[in-house]
């Protein structure tokens, strides 16, 4: 029997959907693997909650934040005005579950800092937050490795695909000549409606009322959250160290409606593909552009909220693997599929 005590920083759509999966699955956990993971503590950004005996129960908590709540006001554990970073460097904990904003403009804090602190605690790192992973990767993946400890970062490209973890894990012998991906959900929803024949602000409005588009959505409709998951494979799979300035970004704001329906009456459809394309010396070109996908191309059968990858290989041939993803519980499920690597694989 394996008891692991968790933190979790950020109790949104992800952090309360993990709550609930730790929750659902827990029983499966303890049969299966011998593994009981036990919610330490939590926070949000109005406070947190650490009771490092009893625990926290995670269908508690995600009840808490669904009815709006804040994590401060759990019952017996919670404290108004504590921040992420302060309950990080003090709780006892064997790893932290980060699920906080991405906040490039802040330099992702505090994701990073709360990241940095546990990996120099010895602490592993869950995280489904790419800002630290985008811009401070292999600072992160050294203090992982002086640590001993792991990084591990599945949810941030492409949700709940496991694109990460068949590139890191199954590729290693392999040359990888190419990838597309089609890593962004809220593109490929608002190309099919423009596809449809249905206006700009109607496909904005339609995939804002069903939860794919926050905010103004500039930073994925413009492609830079394409460019940011194609970052990070590239750094975490290709072994190519590279930033976001690196990539070539053409988003979908001015693509050409004409073409989309186009495609459309030829029973093909467009996606916002991000490409790594090895050059001769083992160096990657890095592309985010929207492209028309022929009806026998490997990610043609991406729904509105599909997402997908293919890898073109050396050895391996060529994999393709694709996701459905209506809700974002299976990007918080993959969250638990990097605990299960850490506690459960033979070995990291
Ligand atoms: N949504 C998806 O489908 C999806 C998929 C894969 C990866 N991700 C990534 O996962 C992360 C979380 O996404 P999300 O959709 O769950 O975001 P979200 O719904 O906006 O939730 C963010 C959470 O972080 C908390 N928070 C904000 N600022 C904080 C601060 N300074 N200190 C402590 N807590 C703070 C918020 O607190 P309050 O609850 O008090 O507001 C909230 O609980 C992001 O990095 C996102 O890119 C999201």
């Amino acid at each position: 029997m394996q008891h692991v005590r968790c933190l979790l920083v950020g109790l949104g759509n992800i952090g309360r959907r993990l709550c609930e999966v730790l929750s659902s699955k827990a029983s499966h956990l303890d049969s299966r693997f011998g593994l009981r993971l036990r919610l330490v503590g939590a926070a949000d950004s109005r406070g947190a909650a650490y009771d490092p005996l009893a625990g926290l129960h995670p269908q508690h908590v995600a009840d808490l934040k669904s009815a709006g709540g804040s994590i401060a006001d759990y019952p017996g554990a919670g404290r108004s005005g504590w921040r992420a970073e302060d309950l990080v460097a003090i709780a006892d904990a064997d790893v932290l579950l980060e699920a906080l904003p991405v906040n490039y403009d802040l330099g992702a804090e505090p994701g990073l800092t709360c990241t940095r602190t546990a990996l120099r605690r010895r602490i592993h790192v869950v995280t489904a937050n790419k800002g630290p992973i985008v811009l401070a990767y292999r600072e992160l993946d050294v203090l992982a490795r002086a640590s001993d400890v792991a990084l591990k970062f599945d949810a941030t490209v492409a949700g709940g695909l496991p694109a990460l973890p068949i590139g890191q894990r199954d590729l290693r012998a392999c040359v990888v000549e190419r990838v597309e991906a089609v890593p962004n959900l809220v593109t490929g929803f608002v190309l099919d409606l423009l596809a449809d024949g249905i206006g700009w602000e109607e496909a904005l409005a339609r995939a804002r009322a069903t939860g794919t588009l926050e905010g103004d959505g500039a930073w994925d409709l413009e492609g830079w959250d394409a460019a940011a998951k194609l970052v990070i494979l590239t750094n975490a799979v290709l072994g190519h160290h590279c930033r976001i300035d690196d990539v070539s970004v053409t988003g979908i704001t001015e693509i050409d409606r004409s073409a989309l329906r186009e495609a459309r009456a030829a029973a093909a459809c467009y996606r916002l593909i991000a490409t790594a394309m090895r050059r001769p010396g083992g160096t990657y070109d890095l592309t985010v552009e929207p492209a028309q996908i022929s009806p026998d191309h490997p990610l043609a059968r991406l729904g509105p909220t599909g997402m997908g990858i293919v890898y073109h290989t050396d050895i391996y041939g060529t994999i393709t693997a694709l996701i459905d993803e209506p809700s974002p519980i299976p990007s918080a499920a993959a969250m638990l599929r990097d605990l299960l690597s850490i506690y459960c694989d033979v070995s990291r």
